[in-house]
């Protein structure tokens, strides 16, 4: 039974399952390279297809993922194409007079405030819905029913399948099932699945309980606020809403209580908890105008620092009143708030769980694949679902692609055929960076190796040749390791024993061989966010590191995503190549080819 998985939320997507293994995944942003992209994720489901060789003839069923999708998010596309001003300018005209005014505003009010930034908008597949809404007063259902009826009708245009083949999952559901299944060495545990986020076709918080063939949801709430504050923190910091949150992660560990503590209890306002139930503060109207108000003249890192200590002590005292009542400690945490890899740290460091699990993408990039799940239990509840045994999902390429590509480099750079992984090792001992572009491309937005930048992670002076020449990154972001699963216990401390194979955990760091990898190690709370490797993941680097072992006695690279400051990870030779020519990388590897910059006088 094949189903196909499609989402048009942020981080659009599709995927493919084959009975209960999924066989492919690929995000839209990597084929139309708009980063973060909202939409139909046309070029995604097209690539699947190809990739899988599947005709939609052979396609039994297909899920769109969310019933709501925003009304008018899918025109508009804050999240991929606003800027900060952009969504300040929305909070002036929008959301405080609606919220702080009781002006009687409607999304469609929104919507004409901000369609002038659409460009195009009748090449939207979409389109049909602003045809059919026109010169209608606002009516939620009656908009909601026309835009999914649109949605449906776009799918079956696009796949000419009959519209019995297509049906929706609710959000929530996406993430609880992708939530659930994407657990590492599935065992199919009882598990309790928490979502945390922004907000979902119902609710912004829900508690579910997965047993061996059966699921069901036991809590749902719309007052969990931290998704919200998250993304308004961001753009109070002056960053991107809905794809800056990890920033302000990251910026937390840089201050403490001294810089911090008005801002967690500015924080601490929001909620209260009483058992497994959140309640909001009601006072509260308004998340960026009252966050405005009560932070100015807080200093930057001191406002991160508590809204970091704010989420963990909250989720800490939910997820241990959770295990208390439901007696459960197979803990999974899902949704946009559970991509917070430092959460995740301190709740399986301090929390009652046995296990605190949060997939790759937990937030809404993955919810076809939730989708997918969601849907083939229902079909056939007693089937054996294989889980996310690998993340290489997405496109590879072949010989006649590469080949091109190595002919334009000749006549610019030296070229060298057959490389060895020994060579490449050599190189990256040296103090080389290296992007790499090998085999199966990786699904969603971390390069596990295949689409990467990789150097020497013993060597700190690499940091600002990436951060400026090739990244131009921000200059407060850590970069993360592969580690060779073997030597994982030399770097981390890892009581637990977890195996993170996908980046998906942040780990304190072994005092004795932390310079070792310094260059992937925080600077400010000296943690690291490994990839933990096995051969049988990915033989190819996994044997590249092997080499850089044998010549360093370090089995870990520094590996960060071969893309450049704000653009989508490289799928193709032919992007790989173009982002080499823009960058100041030293060496290109591109399967068996090394593309060597010439004014390298190293080389
Ligand atoms: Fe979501």
């Amino acid at each position: 039974m094949y189903i196909l998985g499609i989402s048009d939320s942020h981080e659009s997507h599709a995927c493919l399952l084959k009975d209960g293994k999924l066989i492919s995944c690929i995000a839209e942003e990597r084929l139309n390279r708009i980063k973060g992209y909202v939409g139909y994720p046309k070029l995604a489901i097209e690539k699947v297809l190809k990739i899988t060789k599947i005709r939609s003839n052979d396609i039994d069923h297909i899920v769109v993922a969310s019933y709501n999708a925003g009304i008018f998010q899918l025109f508009l596309k804050p999240t991929c194409s606003w800027t900060p001003k952009d969504w300040v300018d929305q909070h002036n005209n929008y959301w405080k007079p609606k919220l702080l005014k009781n002006k009687r505003l409607s999304p469609l009010d929104d919507f004409n405030f901000n369609k002038k930034k659409i460009s195009n908008i009748r090449n939207n597949p979409y389109f049909e819905f602003i045809k059919k809404t026109s010169g209608k007063k606002f009516n939620y259902n009656k908009f909601s029913s026309i835009l999914q009826s649109v949605r449906k009708e776009t799918v079956i245009k696009h796949l000419k399948v009959t519209k019995d083949k297509v049906s929706f999952i609710k959000h929530e559901t996406c993430h609880q099932y992708y939530g659930y299944f994407s657990q590492v060495n599935f065992k199919n545990k009882k598990s309790i699945v928490l979502t945390l986020e922004g907000g979902g076709d119902e609710s912004s918080a829900t508690i579910s309980e997965f047993k061996q063939n059966s699921y069901q949801e036991i809590y749902k709430t719309n007052d969990a606020m931290f998704g919200r504050i998250y993304r308004y923190i961001t753009l109070l910091l002056g960053m991107k809403p809905c794809q800056h949150e990890y920033k302000v992660m990251g910026l937390a560990p840089y201050s403490s209580e001294y810089h911090g503590i008005r801002s967690l209890k500015f924080f601490n306002s929001f909620h209260k908890i009483k058992g497994h139930k959140i309640y909001r503060n009601k006072k509260i109207k308004d998340v960026y105008e009252t966050s405005k108000i009560n932070l100015e003249g807080e200093r930057f890192d001191g406002i991160a620092w508590g809204l970091q200590k704010s989420l963990e002590d909250f989720v800490l005292l939910w997820v241990n009143n959770i295990i208390k009542k439901f007696k459960c400690k197979n803990i999974v945490l899902s949704g946009g708030v559970a991509q917070n890899i430092k959460l995740i740290k301190f709740l399986n460091e301090k929390s009652n769980a046995k296990h605190v699990w949060a997939g790759p993408i937990s937030g809404d990039g993955s919810l076809a694949i939730g989708a997918c799940w969601a849907k083939l239990k229902t079909i056939k509840p007693k089937i054996k679902i294989l889980g996310l045994n690998t993340i290489y999902l997405g496109s590879e390429f072949d010989q006649s692609q590469t080949e091109n590509i190595i002919k334009q480099a000749q006549k610019k750079f030296k070229v060298v055929k057959n490389i060895s992984n020994k060579k490449i090792a050599k190189w990256l001992s040296e103090g080389l960076i290296i992007a790499r572009c090998n085999g199966k491309m990786e699904f969603g937005q971390r390069a596990l190796g295949n689409r990467s930048i990789l150097a020497d992670p013993r060597n700190h002076s690499v940091l600002d040749k990436i951060n400026q020449k090739i990244k131009f990154r921000d200059f407060w972001m850590p970069f993360t390791p592969t580690i060779l699963n073997e030597d994982i216990s030399k770097f981390i401390i890892n009581k637990n024993k977890l195996f993170s194979p996908f980046m998906t955990m942040a780990f304190s760091t072994n005092k004795f061989n932390k310079n070792k990898i310094i260059a992937a190690v925080h600077p400010a709370d000296q943690t690291t966010r490994p990839q933990m490797l096995r051969k049988e993941e990915n033989k190819e680097y996994f044997d590249l590191i092997k080499e850089f072992k044998k010549l360093t006695g370090v089995g870990a690279l520094l590996n960060t995503s071969y893309n450049l400051h704000g653009e989508a990870i490289v799928e193709n030779p032919k992007q790989a190549y173009n982002t080499f020519l823009r960058s100041d990388l030293d060496i290109l590897v591109i399967g068996k080819y090394a593309i060597i910059r010439k004014t390298n006088k190293r080389k």
